[in-house]
């Protein structure tokens, strides 16, 4: 027979039991996978989440081997017809449209805007942390894109604005915007992982948006992008805020991508990991920043802004003892 206080607590623990389980259910439902803990069994079948992007990916590339033998790397542009007597706005209208994708709508000049579906002057600038004034600093965009925020920094007034970018086509438009606005900013082909102070040299600022979530090898990039940073880096990217180790460094991994887009309408199969908050200031700890601060959450989760422990001023690559000597 149970005596009243031990029946109590053996009730409470029950209903505790069966809260948790319950909550346990409604995570694994919102979050689209299994509760933390459970572990794939031999023979079962790949949950949808993954299946289905691994089909898509596999049908990607099955139709551009189809057509790699004829294709070209970038794609054919026609030339404007009389270009010499053209209007120079003409001409860049020309350009403009000849690009068959622009991912930012960006002012290639005034009034004439890249057809671009991400648009970031509204939708990321204000919640970026961008500063003000860079008068004087050394800019470094890593996957600049078509350089939306190379030429805002440069407008901030920074010293000098170097862009990469790991897609050529991406480089290629940026060249078009360059030319229209007569900018002194540069965008180089390069991976994130390349990035040493004897190629490009050291920056006080590092503008780090977007990209995170499309490594492989996330960590890595981290430790290049220190080694290139004097001063202060701003680094934004989509996350997973896992319910059930809020607070514990933790990431999804995406083997296959996923749905991006304005409204999850484009398959990408170059997304890998979302990591949680607290991953991306252990992953920041770790390659050595400091002062971490989180700027914003919502609604382009998630930018941090840190900086290394001892600044010093970037400087271009010493000519003296650079790869190319
Ligand atoms: C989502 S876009 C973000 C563009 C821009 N930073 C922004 O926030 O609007 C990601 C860009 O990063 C580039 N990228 C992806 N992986 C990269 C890598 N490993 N190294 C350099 N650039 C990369 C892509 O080609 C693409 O232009």
């Amino acid at each position: 027979m149970q005596v009243p206080a031990v029946r109590e607590y053996v009730e409470r623990v029950r209903a505790l039991t069966a809260d948790r389980d319950r909550l346990a259910r409604e995570v694994q439902a919102l979050s689209g996978h299994r509760p933390p803990g459970t572990v794939q069994s031999a023979g079962e079948p790949l949950p949808d989440d993954w299946a289905l992007p691994k089909q898509r990916r596999q049908a990607m590339s099955k139709a551009w081997h189809e057509v790699a033998a004829v294709e070209r790397l970038t794609p054919r542009i026609e030339p404007a017809q009389g270009a010499l007597d053209m209007a120079l706005r003409d001409l860049v209208r020309h350009q403009v449209a000849a690009e068959p994708y622009w991912f930012q709508k960006l002012e290639v000049m005034p009034g004439l805007f890249s057809p671009g579906w991400s648009d970031p002057a509204k939708d990321k600038l204000p919640y970026y942390g961008l500063p003000d004034d860079l008068t004087g600093k050394r800019v470094l965009d890593i996957g600049c894109a078509e350089g939306f925020f190379s030429f805002e920094a440069e407008r901030r007034g920074a010293r000098e604005v170097v862009g990469i970018d790991s897609f050529p086509d991406s480089v290629r438009r940026f060249n078009i915007v360059k030319a229209a606005r007569q900018s002194n900013a540069n965008a180089f082909l390069m991976n994130v992982y390349d990035l040493e102070p004897k190629r490009l040299g050291t920056f006080d600022v590092v503008l780090f948006y977007g990209v995170f979530y499309h490594l492989k090898h996330p960590q890595l990039a981290l430790e290049r992008i220190r080694s290139i940073c004097t001063g202060d880096l701003l680094f934004q990217t989509h996350m997973h805020e896992e319910p059930c180790v809020k607070g514990t460094p933790w990431a999804r991994y995406y083997p296959h991508g996923m749905m991006s887009g304005a409204n999850k309408e484009l398959y990408d199969p170059t997304i890998f990991w979302l990591f949680n908050s607290a991953c991306c200031m252990a992953m920041l700890d770790h390659v050595g920043f400091t002062n971490a601060r989180i700027l914003a959450t919502d609604p382009h989760p998630f930018v941090v802004s840190a900086c290394v422990p001892e600044r010093s001023a970037g400087c271009p690559p010493d000519q003296t003892d650079s790869p190319w000597c």
